[in-house]
């Protein structure tokens, strides 16, 4: 078990602003698998690479729904963990904390986090493949994907599709987060999906100091302060804990 150092403790308690970036690995103890982890059942064959494109839902848009489908059912029986909570409770120790996620599960959001910046999107939510709105009503009718009811045009979930642009608020929100904190905090991320893995590099430029969160290594691990070893859901609690003792 990695030890909480008492220099990244002074540091967090030092700190004015910090910013948090998570990946898939946060959720991976709530039982949604990473993105680079084995499919599993009928879609054991397939890549996320190779769905998750603008291109594939043009060439075969009921295949892609239905594989974000079976996404979104696994994300609406999960249930946030220690690790999510564990940072909902470091935004109310610390005088400025900024959430970037680049998971769309919303699970971060359903463990009492506020303003949280979805870089790639929720995919919970549904949007107009034409029109690029969101559409709140559900949807009615057996087709596959369904069709947006002001233009009839097809529905889409309202990710970040490999290719496509990061949406301009949060890209400009994150940006600014990673420009402004003194302490970045890197948890269950690859740090190989651009241009997320540029904030780090970002906030390293103007003199954060980096914390990683990751139990295997990633090409950020040799950049960072305080590389921390270990699962989100077993670190997070520990840090925030080891921060309120000493803080008494
Ligand atoms: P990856 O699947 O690339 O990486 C997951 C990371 O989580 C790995 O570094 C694991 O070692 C780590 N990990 C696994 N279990 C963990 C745990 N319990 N606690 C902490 N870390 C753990 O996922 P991301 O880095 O999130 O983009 O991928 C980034 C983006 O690439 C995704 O948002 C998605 C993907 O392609 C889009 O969909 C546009």
């Amino acid at each position: 078990m990695t030890a909480i150092p008492p220099a990244l403790v002074d540091a967090l308690r030092a700190a004015r602003e910090v910013t948090v970036l998570t990946g898939s690995g946060i959720s991976a103890e709530s039982g949604i698998p990473t993105f680079r982890d084995a499919q599993t059942g009928i879609w054991a064959e397939y890549r996320p690479e190779d769905l998750a494109t603008p291109e594939a839902f043009a060439v075969n848009p009921r295949r892609v729904w239905e594989w974000y489908a079976w996404r979104r059912q696994m994300v609406s029986d999960a249930e946030p963990n220690a690790g999510h909570y564990a940072l909902a409770r470091l935004a109310s120790l610390v005088p400025r904390l900024n959430l970037i996620t680049q998971n769309v599960d919303g699970l971060h959001q359903r463990a009492g986090s506020e303003n949280v910046i979805e870089y790639h999107g929720n995919i919970l939510r549904n949007v107009c493949s034409i029109e690029g709105i969101v559409v709140d009503e559900q949807p009615v009718g057996d087709e596959l994907p369904p069709a947006c009811p002001a233009c009839g045009g097809p529905l889409r979930p309202g990710v970040v599709w490999f290719g496509e642009a990061i949406p301009p608020a949060a890209m400009e929100a994150a940006r600014r987060a990673a420009e402004a904190c003194d302490l970045f905090l890197s948890v269950g991320t690859s740090s190989l999906v651009y241009p997320a893995a540029g904030l780090m590099e970002v906030a390293l430029r103007n003199a954060a100091r980096l914390i990683e969160v990751n139990p295997n290594p990633t090409p950020v691990t040799g950049l960072a302060d305080f590389p921390l070893t270990g699962a989100a859901g077993d670190v997070l609690p520990r840090l925030v804990d080891a921060l309120c003792e000493r803080g008494e």
